[in-house]
Order: C-alpha cells, then sequence, then structure tokens
C-alpha cells in the first residue's frame, strides 16, 4: 500500500516538473516571437520598389525627374568652388586642382540635362575663367590664384545674370565645407 501511494506522488511530480518545463517553453517562446516583430529590420531591409512599380513607359520619365536640373548641379558646383578655393589658400595645390576638375565636370553633366545653358556656361566661364584659374593652380601661384579667384566669381555672377538669377551674386568664400588638413 505504502509502495503504492508513493509511486502515485512519484507520477503526480513528474507530471508538475513536466508542465513547469513546458510553461517555461512557452513563455521563452512567446519573448522570442515578440522580439521577432519587434525587430527593426525588416521594414528598412525591404528593397525599394517605388520605381519597378511605375508603369514601364512612365519610368524613364521618373528618372529624369530624378536626376534633377541646374540647381543640383550649382549646389555641387558651389561647394567645389568653395574648397578649391581653400586649397589655394592652405597651398593644397593637389586638392585644389582636384576640385577645379570635378566642378568642370559636375558643369558638364549638368549642361547634359540642361543643354539650354551650354552657350553661357561655354562663352563666360567654361572657355575663360575656369580655364585661368585651371593656369594659377598649375603655377602653384598664391598671388595669381587670388587675382584670378575674383575674375572666376565674377564669371558665375555673369552667367546667372545672363540667365535670369542676377541675384544670385557669388563672393569669395568665408567658410570651409570640408576638414582637411593643411599640407
Ligand atoms: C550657365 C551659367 C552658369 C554658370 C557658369 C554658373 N552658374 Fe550658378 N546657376 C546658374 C543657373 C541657371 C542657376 C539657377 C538654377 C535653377 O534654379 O534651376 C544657378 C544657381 C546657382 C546657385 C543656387 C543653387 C541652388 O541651391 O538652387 C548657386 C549657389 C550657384 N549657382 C553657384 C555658382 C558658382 C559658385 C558658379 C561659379 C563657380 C556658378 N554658379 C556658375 C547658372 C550658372
Amino acid at each position: 500500500m505504502r509502495g503504492s501511494r508513493r509511486f502515485v506522488r512519484f507520477v503526480w511530480a513528474l507530471i508538475a516538473a513536466t508542465g513547469l518545463v513546458t510553461v517555461g517553453a512557452v513563455a521563452a517562446w512567446t519573448v522570442a516571437m515578440a522580439q521577432h516583430q519587434h525587430a527593426p529590420s525588416m521594414e528598412g531591409m525591404q528593397k525599394p520598389d517605388w520605381l519597378v512599380k511605375l508603369a514601364p513607359a512612365a519610368r524613364t520619365e521618373a528618372i529624369q525627374r530624378q536626376l534633377r536640373g541646374f540647381e543640383t548641379t550649382m549646389a555641387e558646383v558651389a561647394y567645389r568652388y568653395t574648397e578649391m578655393y581653400w586649397g589655394g589658400i592652405d597651398g593644397n595645390w593637389e586638392y585644389a586642382a582636384h576640385m577645379q576638375g570635378e566642378m568642370g565636370k559636375a558643369l558638364e553633366l549638368g549642361l547634359e540635362r540642361r543643354p539650354v545653358y551650354r552657350k553661357s556656361a561655354e562663352q563666360l566661364f567654361l572657355k575663360g575663367a575656369f580655364v585661368q584659374i585651371g593656369e594659377a593652380i598649375q603655377k602653384k601661384d598664391a598671388a595669381l590664384f587670388k587675382e584670378r579667384i575674383e575674375t572666376l566669381r565674377a564669371s558665375c555672377s555673369a552667367c546667372h545674370a545672363a540667365e535670369k538669377h542676377a541675384f544670385i551674386k557669388i563672393a569669395v568664400p568665408t567658410v570651409r565645407r570640408n576638414p582637411i588638413e593643411k599640407p
């Protein structure tokens, strides 16, 4: 009799222990699922599909729109003009040459998007002041560089005046844009 009662108690203990383990497992699984759902990664990792979702005929136009026009070209030109200036002032001529070259490229790409500005760009800038500032940089001539910055900024402003943006008058930069060490 005593033996069988002990056996029943043993069986109950076993059931209770199994139950506890199960409860623990379910709790752990619930926590894991909750964390999974709240993970920030899923949305951000989805491939952007705004362009592929458009009708094929609308895509080229959307790309054209997103490439923007001359205003973004000019934001880059102004950035490179400013950094070219500080390169010359610091005697960091390679940096100045890099910025001058990239400024020319940016302008060329902008003219591909907005050919309406090509005539003014060539006449007032690309064939004159832009080449001359390049020469001063190649010569590493600080005095000549400062002189030609004056002609360059006048050319920027002349083109703005010619292209109905006379209110954008370009000055000599006062603030650096990049944290560049002086040579
Ligand atoms: C083709 C002649 C032309 C030349 C050369 C030119 N610009 Fe511009 N620039 C424009 C036009 C046109 C706009 C207005 C573009 C628009 O809003 O679509 C403009 C706008 C700007 C703007 C305002 C950009 C913005 O955020 O909307 C800045 C800054 C600027 N130019 C700087 C310069 C500097 C600096 C130079 C010379 C190193 C220069 N530009 C040379 C034609 C020119």
